[in-house]
């Protein structure tokens, strides 16, 4: 791009960019986002009787019968493009207003709805459908089995009845594992880049489904004690822990005026 259009296009995004955040406040206010829009889903709302959407607005203006709107296929009709809008898209919302939450309430996705956000999360991206990834679940005590093979790996002797208490930040953790296999036609760094694209997808789906989430991960995570304590294969990589938990009221109620401005793509685009 030259750089008087490039300069031209900034200026085009700042005002672009003004829109986009207040119709991502008015998005968040509308309770379209996580757990907490299920309750709010199953009281009719505001957005039953007004659209809140221009998309909306032109499905609900369609003069589409009962009987053939019974008749569409479940899910989106991916046979025509869609315009690019990041407020209106469900997908790029979530991806784009994604944030990590350090401090996490009590209340957890049960193991039925993990498995789900899995099952949706197994579409990445996989050279030769290997599947290199897999999580481990760890609540309850066990969590304190990881203070303990994180304080053995660091070597921290601690006083009697202390703990580490770091894995205790969140009720549940999911250790990723990238477990790559032989193959001759996908190099290891091939498989490793699908067990963290796994990783991010379950932070996003996470995120969409109203879950807290935080990934984090440290200089102890591949230490003897700690791959011991999740039972991994000489092959095999730990790439830190999911640590999952219910977002806050307080944060919540806080997300509609706090949305963080993306970085200028430019940034992340060139040419050869
Ligand atoms: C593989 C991986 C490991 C991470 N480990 C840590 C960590 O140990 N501690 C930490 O504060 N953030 C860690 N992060 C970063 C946070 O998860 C988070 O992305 C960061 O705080 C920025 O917040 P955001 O996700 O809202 O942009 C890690 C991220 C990744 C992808």
């Amino acid at each position: 791009m030259s750089k008087k259009a490039g300069k031209k296009r900034r200026q085009k995004d700042v005002g672009a960019c003004d829109v986009t955040r207040d119709r991502v406040r008015a998005h968040f206010l509308d309770g379209q986002t996580g757990p907490w829009a299920r309750k709010l889903g199953a009281e009719p709302s505001a957005t039953d009787s007004a659209p809140s959407t221009d998309a909306e607005a032109s499905a609900s203006s369609s003069s589409e019968t009962a009987a053939s709107a019974a008749s569409r296929p479940v899910g989106p009709d991916y046979s025509v493009p869609s315009s690019i809008d990041i407020v209106a898209d469900p997908v790029l919302h979530a991806i784009s207003t994604r944030r990590s939450i350090s401090k996490l309430g009590p209340e957890t996705p049960n193991d039925a709805d993990l498995r789900e956000l899995i099952h949706a999360v197994s579409s990445v991206a996989d050279h030769k459908g290997l599947k290199p990834w897999r999580f481990i679940i760890i609540r309850g005590h066990d969590r304190n089995r990881l203070g303990e093979a994180l304080d053995e790996a660091g070597n921290v002797q601690r006083k009697t009845g202390e703990i580490n208490e770091k894995p205790l930040r969140a009720e549940l953790l999911l250790a990723l594992v990238a477990s790559p296999q032989d193959n001759p036609k996908v190099p290891e760094w091939e498989q490793h880049a699908t067990a963290a694209g796994a990783g991010h997808l379950l932070e996003l789906a996470l995120w969409q489904a109203g879950w807290g989430v935080m990934w984090r991960s440290g200089n102890l995570t591949n230490e003897p004690a700690v791959r011991r304590l999740h039972r991994l294969k000489e092959s095999e990589l730990l790439m830190g822990w999911l640590y999952i938990g219910a977002v806050p009221e307080r944060y919540r109620q806080r997300l509609p005026n706090s949305t963080r401005p993306l970085p200028d793509p430019e940034q992340f685009l060139d040419t050869l």
